[in-house]
C-alpha cells in the first residue's frame, strides 16, 4: 500500500517540476513566472484544485515516444478569486515551450466544458509556441476544438485571455475569440506568423516586440484590451475586471455597497462644457463625476481613443459606459471606434449590464481612408449592436449630436429607453456652419456681403436647430436636465428599468455586418 502512495507522490512531483530547474530558471530570467506560480498569484490562497495532472500525449513521431511531457505543458483546474469560483488553464512554457498537442488541447477543452457547465468565468493564461510541431494535424485539430468551444461559450460565461509570453500561430486565435485580452509589457507577444517567417516570405525584418508586442495590440490593432507593466499588475487588473462581471448570462453582475450618496449633485458638470464649441474636454471627467465614488474601469483604454468604453457603478450596480471623447478627433466616429464600441456593447448586452451612453460627436470622420476602409460596414456594427441590445439603455446628449453619428450613439430611434439632454446639446442633421453653407448657398453667393450673410445664416440656423428643444418637442429627448443632475437622473432611471427583460425574436441569429 505504501508503495502505491509513494508512486503517486513521485508522479505528482514529476508533474509539479514542469520542465525542470534549468528551464524554470530561464523562465524567471526572462522576467516571467511559471504556470503554477501564476495560478497561485491569481487565485485565492490554497483554492486551486488541479484536474488532468497525469494526462499524457500519445504521439509516437519524431522521438516523442521517448519524450515525457509533464502535465502535457498546461496546468488546468479551478479555484477562487475573491471567493468566486473560476476555471483556469495556464500553459507551461518550461514544458516544450507550452506548445499545444492533442492532449494539451483536450485539457483546455475540458476546462472550457466544465466552466460552461458550472456557469462561471474561465481564465486562460497563454504562453505558447503554438501548435506542437511533432504532433502535426492532431495539434491543429486540438486548436479547432478549442476555437469551437470558445465560440459556443461566448455570451454564456465571461472568457478572459491572458498573454504572458510569445503566442504564435494558433495560440492567438483562442484569445481573440474570448471577451478580454490582457498583455504584459515586454514579455508578451501575439502574432500569426513570426518574424522569421515574415523575413523568409516578404524579406521584411522586424522584432517580436515590434511585430506583436503589448503596445502594438493595445494601441494599434485593438486585439488586446489591457496592458500591464508586470504579471502582478496584470492579475490585479483581472481581479478588478471580474468585480464588475456576473458569472453567467443568467445572472446580473454582483452588487456592491454604495457609500456615495445617490442624490449627490455633480456641481462641477454645470461648467464643464467649454463655451467655444470647437474646444474639446475630457469625457472621462464627466464619467468619473457621475459614477459611484468616482471610479471608472476603462476597457480598451489605448485603442481608438476618440471613444471611451468601460465599467462603472451607479448605486452599487455595474453599468457599461460608452462615451465620445471630444478631446480626440473632436469625438468623431470612425472605423476603429465603431468596432471598439460595438464589441463592448455586445458584451454588456450578453451579460445583463445596462448601458449608459454619453454623446458629443460631430459625425462620422470624413475622408477617403475611412470610406475605402469600410466605415459603412464598421459604422453599421455600432448601429446593429445598439439596436440589438435589450439591456436598459440610457443616453445623455452633452453637446453635439449630429447626423448619423447622433443616431449611432444610442438615439431614441435605436431603442434607447430614455434620452436626456443637457441645455448645451445640439441635436441636428449637421453643424451650423456646414448646414448654412448648403441650405443658404444661393443667398450667400448672391449677397452683396457673402461673409456677413453667411454669419447671419449660421446664427439663424443655430437659433432654429442648435439646441435640444426641437428633439425634445418631438419626444426624441425625454428631458432636458442641468448637467449637475445627471447622476441623480441616471440612478433613478436605471432603477426604473431594473426589471426590463427586452424583446427577443424567434430566429436562429441575426447577421451583424462583420
Ligand atoms: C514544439 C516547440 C514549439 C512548437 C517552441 N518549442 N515552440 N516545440 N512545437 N511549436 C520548444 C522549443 O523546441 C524549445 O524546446 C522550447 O519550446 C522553448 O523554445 P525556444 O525556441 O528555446 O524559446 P524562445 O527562444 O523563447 O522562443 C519562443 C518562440 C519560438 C518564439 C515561441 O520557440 C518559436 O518561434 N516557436 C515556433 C512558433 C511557431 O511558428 N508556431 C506556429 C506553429 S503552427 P527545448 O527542448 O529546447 O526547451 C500553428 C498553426 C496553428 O500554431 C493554426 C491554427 C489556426
Amino acid at each position: 500500500m505504501v508503495d502505491k502512495y509513494q508512486e503517486l507522490a513521485q508522479k505528482r512531483k514529476t508533474v509539479l517540476e514542469g520542465g525542470g530547474e534549468k528551464r524554470v530558471a530561464k523562465q524567471h530570467e526572462a522576467g516571467k513566472f511559471t504556470a503554477r506560480e501564476r495560478i497561485d498569484m491569481l487565485l485565492d490562497e490554497d483554492s486551486f484544485v488541479e484536474i488532468g495532472a497525469f494526462i499524457e500525449h500519445r504521439c509516437h513521431d519524431l522521438g516523442m515516444e521517448k519524450n515525457k511531457v509533464p502535465g502535457e505543458g498546461v496546468v488546468t483546474g479551478y479555484g477562487k478569486i475573491d471567493g468566486r469560483t473560476v476555471y483556469i488553464f495556464a500553459q507551461d512554457f518550461t514544458v516544450m515551450g507550452g506548445s499545444l498537442g492533442e492532449m494539451h488541447a483536450a485539457k483546455i477543452c475540458r476546462v472550457l466544458d466544465l466552466a460552461v457547465a458550472a456557469e462561471v468565468p474561465v481564465i486562460g493564461i497563454n504562453d505558447s509556441g503554438g501548435a506542437r510541431i511533432q504532433e502535426g494535424i492532431a495539434a491543429l485539430n486540438g486548436y479547432g476544438e478549442i476555437f469551437r468551444r470558445n465560440t459556443m461559450a461566448s455570451g454564456v460565461i465571461p472568457q478572459i485571455a491572458v498573454i504572458m509570453g510569445p503566442c504564435a500561430g494558433g495560440a492567438v486565435y483562442s484569445p481573440a475569440l474570448m471577451d478580454f485580452v490582457f498583455m504584459v509589457e515586454k514579455t508578451s507577444q501575439m502574432f500569426i506568423t513570426g518574424p522569421q517567417v515574415i523575413e523568409t516570405v516578404t524579406g521584411e525584418r522586424i522584432s517580436h516586440e515590434e511585430l506583436g508586442g503589448s503596445s502594438v495590440h493595445n494601441r494599434m490593432s485593438g486585439v488586446a484590451h489591457f496592458r500591464a507593466g508586470s504579471e502582478e499588475e496584470c492579475f490585479n487588473q483581472i481581479k478588478k475586471l471580474l468585480e464588475y462581471l456576473p458569472n453567467t448570462y443568467r445572472e446580473k453582475p454582483p452588487e456592491v455597497e454604495c457609500s456615495d450618496p445617490l442624490a449627490r449633485v455633480c456641481h462641477k458638470l454645470n461648467s464643464i462644457i467649454p463655451s467655444d464649441p470647437n474646444k474639446g474636454y475630457d469625457i472621462k471627467e464627466i464619467i468619473r463625476d457621475v459614477a459611484d465614488e468616482g471610479t471608472f474601469f476603462e476597457v480598451h483604454e489605448e485603442f481608438a481613443t476618440n471613444i471611451v468604453t468601460g465599467f462603472a457603478r451607479l448605486a452599487g450596480k455595474t453599468v457599461g459606459v460608452v462615451g465620445n471623447q471630444p478631446k480626440k478627433l473632436a469625438g468623431c466616429l470612425d472605423i476603429d471606434s465603431s468596432d471598439k464600441a460595438a464589441r463592448f456593447i455586445r458584451f454588456c448586452d450578453a451579460f445583463n449590464i445596462p448601458l449608459v451612453t454619453f454623446v458629443d460627436t460631430p459625425g462620422f470622420l470624413p475622408g477617403t481612408q475611412q470610406e475605402h476602409g469600410g466605415i459603412i460596414r464598421h459604422g453599421a456594427k455600432l448601429l446593429y449592436a445598439y439596436s440589438e441590445a435589450s439591456v436598459p439603455k440610457v443616453s445623455i446628449i452633452l453637446r453635439k449630436a449630429y447626423g448619423g453619428a447622433y443616431l449611432a450613439m444610442c438615439s431614441r430611434s435605436l431603442g434607447a429607453d430614455q434620452v436626456f439632454a443637457w441645455p448645451t446639446a445640439e441635436v441636428a442633421v449637421m453643424g451650423p456652419e456646414g448646414a448654412a453653407n448648403i441650405i443658404f448657398r444661393k443667398e450667400i453667393k448672391e449677397s452683396e456681403n457673402p461673409e456677413r450673410t453667411r454669419a447671419e445664416k449660421i446664427e439663424e440656423y443655430k437659433k432654429m436647430f442648435a439646441h435640444p428643444y426641437v428633439a425634445a418637442a418631438r419626444g426624441y429627448v425625454d428631458d432636458v436636465i442641468e448637467p449637475k443632475e445627471t447622476r441623480i437622473m441616471l440612478i433613478r432611471c436605471m432603477e426604473s428599468l431594473e426589471a426590463k427583460r427586452g424583446q427577443h425574436f424567434s430566429k436562429r441569429h441575426g447577421n451583424i455586418p462583420l
